[in-house]
This record gives C-alpha cells, sequence and structure tokens, in this order.
C-alpha cells in the first residue's frame, strides 16, 4: 500500500482500481505513512501557515430535505432564525478586527435572500472590506444568479458535492434532488472563476468503498481550489438519527490522500471534526489540512444551526473561538495568519 501512496504523492493520481485497493486495504502504518507525507506537503506549499476564515450562518431556513441535515425543511423542531443585512455586516466588523480576511456567508436554501439581497449584501461587504475575500455557500443556484453574485464581488463557493455517486446521492436526498445538478453547479462555478469548494461527508450513511473512488475520481477531474470534508454526525430529529457517525480515523486518512492528491487544496480541518474528536482539527493539519473556519455567528443563533448533534464552539464568542483556535494552532507548530488566503497556484 505504500507503494499506492507514493504513486499518488508523485503522480497525483491513481486509477479506480489503485484507489480501490488503498480504500479497502488499510492498516494503522499506511494511514500513518499517508499522514505523514500529507503533513510534509501541506508544509511545502503553505509552510506553517494556517489561514482562518470567518464563518457567518446567516440563515437556517432551507427548502431543501437532505436526510442527513439538522435544518431540513421537515425538521419541526428546528427554531428558525434569519440574520439582518446589519447584523452580517456586524458580523464581519467584529472579524475583521480579529484579523479575518474571509468570510464565509453559509446558509440553507433560503427564499428570502433573493439575488437581489445576496447581491446587496455582497456588494456592502466588498465595499467595506475590499482587501477581503468572501465565499458564499448557500447551495444550488441557476448559472445566472452565480454569475450575478460574482458581479457584485463573490471571489469563492463552497458547495459540496456529498457523494459522487448517484445512487448513494438518492439514499441520502428526497427524489427532488439531483448529483447531477450539484455537479454541474460546481462546474459552472469554475467556469465564472470562482475559487470553488466541492466535497463529501466522510461515513454518511451506506456509504461504500466504490462510492470514496468515485468522489476521489470525481474532485481529481474538476480539480476545486478547496475541498471540505468531515465526517457525518446523526442529528437526532432527522431520518438518520441513529446512523454511526463518520469516524476520525477515516477522516484523517482522506485528508492526507486529498492533500496527496491535489496538493495546492486549501482544505479545511472542519468543526464536524473538532465535534468528534476533542483534538481532531489539530490532527486534522497534522494530516494535511490548512484552514479552520471558526464561528462569527451572534451567540445568540449559534445553538439553531445545528447541522448534527453535539456540534462544538456554539456557546463561544467570536473572539474566543478565533484565539482559541490560534493557541491551538501554535501548539502544533502553526500559525493562523491574517491573509486572505487565496489558493496557490505553484509550490511555494
Ligand atoms: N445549503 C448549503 C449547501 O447545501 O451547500 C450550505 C449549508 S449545508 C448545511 C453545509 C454542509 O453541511 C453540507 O454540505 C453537508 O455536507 C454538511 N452537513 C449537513 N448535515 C450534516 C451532518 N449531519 N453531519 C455532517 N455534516 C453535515
Ligand atoms: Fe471555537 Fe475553540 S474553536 S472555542
Amino acid at each position: 500500500m505504500k507503494r499506492l501512496i507514493d504513486k499518488l504523492h508523485q503522480e497525483q493520481m491513481l486509477t479506480a482500481e489503485e484507489f480501490h485497493r488503498l480504500l479497502a486495504n488499510r492498516s494503522e502504518e499506511t494511514d500513518q505513512y499517508a499522514r505523514e507525507l500529507a503533513n510534509q506537503v501541506r508544509q511545502e506549499v503553505y509552510g506553517n501557515k494556517i489561514y482562518v476564515r470567518g464563518l457567518i450562518e446567516f440563515t437556517n431556513y432551507c427548502k431543501n430535505d437532505c436526510y442527513y441535515c439538522g435544518i431540513r425543511r421537515s425538521n419541526q423542531n428546528a427554531q428558525r432564525y434569519r440574520l439582518t443585512e446589519e447584523d452580517i455586516l456586524e458580523c464581519c466588523r467584529q472579524g475583521y478586527e480579529l484579523g479575518f480576511r474571509t468570510f464565509v456567508l453559509q446558509g440553507g436554501e433560503d427564499g428570502f435572500f433573493t439575488d437581489d439581497r445576496i447581491v446587496q449584501i455582497v456588494r456592502k461587504i466588498k465595499e467595506q472590506y475590499p482587501d477581503c475575500a468572501l465565499t458564499l455557500s448557500i447551495g444550488e443556484k441557476s448559472e445566472e444568479s452565480y454569475r450575478a453574485y460574482r458581479e457584485a464581488g463573490a471571489d469563492r463557493y463552497l458547495l459540496r458535492h456529498e457523494t459522487a455517486d448517484p445512487r448513494h446521492y438518492m439514499r441520502l436526498h428526497p427524489l427532488e434532488m439531483s448529483g447531477e445538478n450539484r455537479k454541474s453547479c460546481l462546474r459552472i462555478l469554475k467556469k465564472l472563476g470562482y475559487q470553488t469548494g466541492a466535497g463529501f461527508m466522510v461515513g454518511s450513511p451506506l456509504q461504500t468503498v466504490d462510492d470514496l473512488v468515485e468522489d476521489f475520481l470525481f474532485l481529481k477531474e474538476l480539480d476545486p481550489e478547496m475541498v471540505g470534508i468531515g465526517p457525518f454526525i446523526a442529528h437526532q430529529d432527522t431520518p438518520f438519527c441513529n446512523e454511526r457517525s463518520g469516524t476520525l480515523d477515516d477522516t484523517l486518512f482522506y485528508l492526507a490522500l486529498l492533500r496527496l492528491m491535489l496538493p495546492n487544496v486549501l482544505l479545511p480541518a472542519t468543526t464536524a471534526l473538532g465535534t468528534i474528536h476533542p483534538r481532531g482539527r489539530e490532527m486534522g493539519v497534522l494530516s494535511g489540512a490548512n484552514v479552520v473556519m471558526p464561528n462569527l455567528s451572534p451567540v445568540s443563533v449559534r445553538k439553531k444551526y445545528m447541522l448534527y448533534d453535539g456540534k462544538i464552539c456554539t456557546g463561544d464568542e467570536a473572539a474566543e473561538c478565533r484565539m482559541c483556535l490560534s493557541r491551538r494552532m501554535e501548539r502544533i507548530g502553526c500559525e493562523v495568519v491574517t491573509d486572505r488566503g487565496d489558493y496557490k497556484k505553484r509550490l511555494a
């Protein structure tokens, strides 16, 4: 297996059959080998710098009904909220003071936020903070909508593909949704010049090795600037309430493989990873991740953006989260930097 890991490192690609072998024949030793190699590649490309993104969860209304998600429209127990434009700008103001130079506006697919409203918010943020990057993560939209946001100044877009296999996609989503549309959105986003982020949940219900192979092949083909992966974690008010969570070891191994396959990719150590293990994010970085995304949402709404049970950092002020992460990164020899943290095209 080490040979396959070396090949992925050198050639940044494996065949489907090779990926299958690598994913189906894991051992502690090869996992460790991949993670150490990926950590080295992260250092070669990004040094000891860790990029930070201020996450603003601005609405938990959603028209979709993904079976895994705590803010799905059928969850009657979710307390719905929307931030106002003023609230969002206040989050940015606080974030800017704390050294954030990227803001991520994330939310459910909420019809209240029409294209005009999103465009206006994007414009205002970019006017007030011209030295910051703005990332949107608001789901599947039309090409016209994506174009309008881009022209208003949005720089990046996060849209996990969730799973590249159409049958697996159907098991995670109601019939009205399609994995093909999601992939098509990702291609459009790239075409429009967004730094684009795809990704999947680790250990989502019914995920097979074949599904994962497809995920890796799809990501290689798409060649996104960012990849978001994190463990699936059950939410008590969803159809998947009794399903097991994705594991730490699997998440770390896949992070490592992603770093080897896409050496320059912006790769977050996610909050979900920090939720399944107290040092999950640190271990994520030591396995190749180079981004952390602390929460900038007002504390009053944090607990309402509950995608899964047990989500960490829902009681902390933005400043506490920022400090906490800086300390955590320092302890592993890394430094959280005040920087837009754009994608690097070449080795440093
Ligand atoms: N609506 C936007 C979208 O669909 O891309 C952004 C919000 S959505 C809640 C953000 C991500 O949360 C999803 O892409 C999904 O991978 C992740 N997520 C949702 N439920 C989860 C769960 N139970 N465990 C782990 N991750 C989850
Ligand atoms: Fe939020 Fe640690 S990252 S409290």
